[in-house]
């Protein structure tokens, strides 16, 4: 088919050491978690009903904790974590956050700005679908759908000042999707285990030898620099490119910031929705003060992160499109380096997914005693090859030839769940395996055309993107006749829990 299968040489050139950036001021995600975390039991199944004096029904009123879950075919969880997805959370379920923020820090209650929707700091929406729509539940989003990061920490909110250029402010990105993710997050957690490896290697020969010991940090053919591990059993990380110190690699959001799908959905319940989950904010109280607690349990949390691990991998679909000029787009696109980065695909060791990842940090479940487990071949996923046409890793792809992608204000910076600053300038190899349905492009989702992401390209990709300028308009053409052919497979609507899920139709793709 298509996938051109290239011995993957990471010529990912000239990082830059974290240490040579300045790193202003970042605010962490997790800063303010831990003033909530009175870590409680799990709690078994529920049917809510609302408050007194709320005269409605919860949009979620079943519940349920981690036991029921676990004793649940994938079928059944994938479509109790899909309608979770799609729940338009109201009042009686506990959305809106009145006395905190997006972050789980107290916020001062402010009658004026109402405690529900808020455009900019959020909560701004009553579904995680509300954004992740195109081309359905799990998908991307229009610009309309942009997030601004780091406006949910704001107290008070932050107002609309439609005046004024709020995503300047801000660090505004546009909705990724989830197809696919499971096999993400598994490469992910698979690369750290590699470089985590690497660097104990080091210790341990530093340690015996008397002397340091430096190692290349390599990974499934990418290069992460250069770690240096001293006989004292410190470590030198100013070398170390692409990923954090904690060689943690962290495959979600635009920069690389969260690690588990698991993590990125227990923030985006409390951002986006005001909807707590127990593993973080604690089972019994209200710490935003809406009169609902318990708002999502470990089950409820484990169904909504298994239904995006376990959506169908991208395909290659070439209707309406001409084949014989993706296949030759595929071609160019390696003969001009796009595959430095964006690796067409990456192998797994194990296609294994369970969830939750045990790496969670804190205030996410990572308790793999009670895992939830099912075969990434069930997502289409063949021969353990991921044809994500990514690196996991994060490059510089702007400068002042080509300034677009340098578009982040110098402050404040975002940090990664492990508060380590990411520099502005920063992204994660995009994942190219759903462009041709995921636009707009680019972190804020302000391309409309696929010629101009990549012609938006400099930095380290100057080389590559002068390759592809130099080519003929036909051949230009054809690089974006190929990434049009890579796209979110589309799901039967109402998905029958019934319905095994290898026998969901359309089969996800061949790989
Ligand atoms: C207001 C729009 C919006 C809502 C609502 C929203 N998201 Fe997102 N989502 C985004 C944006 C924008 C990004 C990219 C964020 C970034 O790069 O920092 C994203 C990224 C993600 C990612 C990372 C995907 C990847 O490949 O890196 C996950 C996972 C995710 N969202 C899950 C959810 C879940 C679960 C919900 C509901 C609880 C939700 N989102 C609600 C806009 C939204
Ligand atoms: C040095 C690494 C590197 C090279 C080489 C590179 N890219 Fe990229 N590419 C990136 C990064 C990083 C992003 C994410 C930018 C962002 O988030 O704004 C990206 C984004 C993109 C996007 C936008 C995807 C989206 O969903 O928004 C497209 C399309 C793309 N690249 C195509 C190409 C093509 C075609 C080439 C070869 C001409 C190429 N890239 C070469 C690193 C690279």
């Amino acid at each position: 088919m298509l996938r051109t299968s290239l011995a993957i040489a990471a010529l990912c050139l000239l990082g830059f050491p974290f240490s040579a950036i300045a790193q202003p001021l970042a605010i962490p995600p997790n800063e303010a978690i831990s003033a909530h975390m009175e870590k409680g039991p799990d709690l078994s199944d529920f049917v809510r009903t609302c408050p007194p004096g709320l005269n409605d029904t919860p949009a979620m009123p079943q519940h349920y904790g981690q036991a029921t879950i676990l004793n649940m075919p994938l079928n059944r969880v994938f479509a109790i974590g899909q309608q979770t997805f799609i729940t338009n959370f109201n009042a009686c379920d506990g959305a809106g956050r009145p006395a905190t923020t997006g972050t789980g820090a107290e916020r001062t209650p402010d009658p004026a700005m109402g405690p529900r929707f808020t455009r900019v700091s959020a909560p701004e929406t009553s579904s995680c679908a509300g954004c992740h729509s195109q081309p359905q539940p799990g998908g991307a989003g229009d610009f309309v759908a942009n997030v601004f990061v780091l406006a949910q920490a704001a107290d008070p909110v932050s107002r609309i000042i439609l005046n004024e250029d709020f995503s300047n402010t801000w660090l505004e990105r546009n909705t990724l999707g989830m197809f696919g993710s499971g096999a993400i997050e598994m490469l992910g957690r698979e690369m750290t285990t590699d470089l985590q490896a690497e660097q104990q290697s080091a210790i341990t020969s530093a340690e015996a030898s008397g002397a340091s010991v430096t190692v290349n940090l390599l990974s499934k053919g990418v290069s992460f620099g250069a770690l240096t591990a001293n006989p004292d059993g410190s470590v030198n990380t100013d070398a170390v490119v692409g990923v954090d110190p904690d060689l943690v690699i962290k495959p979600f959001s635009r920069k690389g910031a969260f690690r588990s799908l698991r993590e990125f959905t227990v923030t985006a319940m409390n951002q986006h929705h005001g909807m707590q989950a127990v593993e973080r904010f604690g089972v019994g109280t209200d710490p935003d003060e809406d009169s609902v607690d318990n708002e999502l349990l470990i089950g409820d949390i484990t169904a909504v992160t298994i239904f995006q691990a376990a959506l169908p991998a991208p395909i290659v679909s070439t209707q309406g499109i001409d084949r014989a000029t993706a296949v030759h787009g595929a071609h160019v696109f390696n003969e001009v380096g796009c595959t430095g980065c964006h690796i067409p695909s990456l192998p797994l060791k194990s296609s294994q997914f369970c969830d939750p990842d045990p790496q969670n940090l804190a205030g996410t479940f990572n308790d793999t005693s009670q895992s939830y487990c099912f075969n990434l071949s069930q997502t289409g996923i063949r021969g353990n090859s991921v044809a994500a046409y990514t690196d996991l890793k994060r490059h510089v792809i702007c400068d002042s030839n080509k300034p677009h992608y340098c578009n982040e204000p110098a402050s404040p910076l975002q940090a990664s769940d492990s508060n380590y600053a990411i520099p502005g300038n920063q992204f994660l190899t995009a994942k190219l395996w759903d462009t041709g349905n995921s636009g707009p492009w680019g972190h804020r989702g302000d391309l409309d055309t696929i010629y101009a992401a990549i012609t938006a390209h400099g930095g380290e990709a100057t080389n590559s993107e002068s390759q592809f300028e130099a080519l003929s308009n036909s051949d230009q053409l054809a690089v974006v006749t190929f990434l049009k052919t890579l796209q979110m497979p589309i799901l039967p609507p109402n998905q029958d829990p019934n319905v095994n899920m290898s026998n969901r139709n359309p089969v996800p793709n061949g790989r």
